[in-house]
């Protein structure tokens, strides 16, 4: 993570300290940093948190967000974590958004790192009354304005806020709509598709899921229900046919980026019994319907995909691009300094190469391989350049005036 990010999150963490020790009715303690027994509590209410959203899943759908021990767990180590994979992801939209709304929106993380991405009017939606009470607080606490609104999309005749957005997110909230089994896709990518009338031309909606097998394979499927139905993804997909990573059942895609861990965060993943080193979120940035697919810049392109598959003398990635998902492979002996780069490669990158002999499930670069960077990951892949204009018909001669 961007050093900018951490020193944001960082201005964050006495604020959401201060607002869960007020709601718990708590005398004052240390502030910016919690007390052992506080750790120990709030690290028992994580513990249950990510065992009943990720292993067990019982609590997904559930109303974890108004038993206030749980919402205070939430608060101190969970709206971290989305607060930074929201950074991450929206530093790959192609334009800085104004006016968002965040659905789904809990005590606010992914709101309020819009807010801080340069967002100007941001509305958070829940269901969770005690979450969006938090939300107002830390708002407070902010010296910013956040309206709030309630919204379930699973009640009859539920609406969506009023209004037209530049970006609409749903930060870890669709996994939890319409249920446990495939039938849950086909109305997951209805909702989807009624938010993306309320989005700008021009703007986007983010989606973003657990890194979990099941929760980002289910997320690919809703993508290729929109992707059938004409919709553009903006990132991550540079793949514009239905998801290569659905083929084989073991397969899925996520992404991934170092952060340096807050330490309030770290002293409770420790108490929680497990240990959060990088940002792990699936995610989909998606245009609104009858925008094109981004056009990106000529040549043979991949996102890095896995984490690098070091073998004996040789560097093999997985990559995912406009031909598809293919094993990226390398020898050690072809290593020079145009191709260094394909050494170094973290998830997420996306990256042009040449010389590439189909071998396996994919290519090896060749001796005379060049690899270039074309975005780091967290950054939006630039546009092809324009073609350049065709040249203006020299303007006809003006006849002398007749005398
Ligand atoms: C895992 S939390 C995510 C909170 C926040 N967006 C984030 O990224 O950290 C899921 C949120 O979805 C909300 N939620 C679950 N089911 C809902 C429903 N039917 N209507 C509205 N919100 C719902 C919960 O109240 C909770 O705030």
């Amino acid at each position: 993570m961007s050093n900018a990010y951490s020193k944001d999150l960082e201005r964050w963490l006495p604020r959401l300290i201060s607002v869960w020790r007020a709601s718990r009715g708590r005398e004052d303690g240390p502030e910016g940093r919690l007390t052992p027994q506080e750790v120990k509590e709030v690290g028992a209410g994580v513990k249950q948190l990510s065992l009943g959203l990720t292993r067990e899943r019982q609590l997904a759908g559930a109303r974890y967000m108004d038993d206030p021990r749980l919402l205070g767990a939430y608060l101190l180590f969970y709206w971290p974590v989305s607060y930074a994979q929201a950074r991450q992801v929206l530093g790959e939209l192609p334009n800085r958004p104004r006016h968002v709304l965040d659905l789904g929106s809990g005590p606010g993380p992914v709101a309020f790192a819009a807010m801080d991405a340069g967002a100007s009017e941001v509305t958070a939606a829940d269901r969770s009354k005690p979450a969006l009470e938090l939300a107002r607080k830390l708002a407070t606490e902010a010296g910013e304005a956040l309206a709030t609104r309630e919204w379930d999309p699973l009640k009859k005749n539920a609406t969506l806020p009023e209004g037209q957005y530049d970006l609409i997110t749903m930060g870890h909230v669709v996994n939890e709509l319409y249920g446990a089994t495939d039938e849950a896709l086909k109305p997951r990518a209805a909702l989807l598709e009624s938010v993306l009338t309320k989005v700008k031309k021009g703007g986007s909606l983010l989606v973003m899921e657990p890194a979990l097998r099941e929760t980002s394979r289910n997320l690919l499927k809703v993508r290729d229900l929109l992707v059938e139905r004409g919709y553009a993804i903006r990132a991550p997909c540079l793949y514009r046919g239905a998801c290569p990573a659905l083929v084989k059942e073991t397969d899925w895609c996520h992404a991934e980026r170092a952060w340096p861990m807050p330490k309030v965060v770290e002293e409770l993943a420790r108490v929680a019994g497990f240990h959060k080193e990088s940002l792990k979120m699936s995610y989909l940035l998606v245009a609104p319907k009858g925008e094109p697919w981004p056009e990106p810049p000529p040549g043979r392109l991949f996102r890095i995909v896995s984490e690098s598959l070091e073998g004996k003398g040789r560097q093999r990635y997985i990559g995912c691009g406009p031909e598809g998902r293919v094993g990226l492979a390398m020898q050690e002996r072809h290593r020079a300094e145009k191709n260094e780069k394909f050494f170094h490669l973290q998830r997420g990158d996306v990256i042009e190469a040449t010389d590439l002999e189909t071998k396996g499930d994919g290519y090896a670069l060749g001796e005379n391989a060049e690899v270039r960077m074309v975005a780091q990951a967290g950054r939006g892949v630039p546009p092809a350049p324009k073609p350049p204009e065709a040249p203006r018909e020299p303007a006809a001669p003006v006849p002398p005036e007749k005398p």
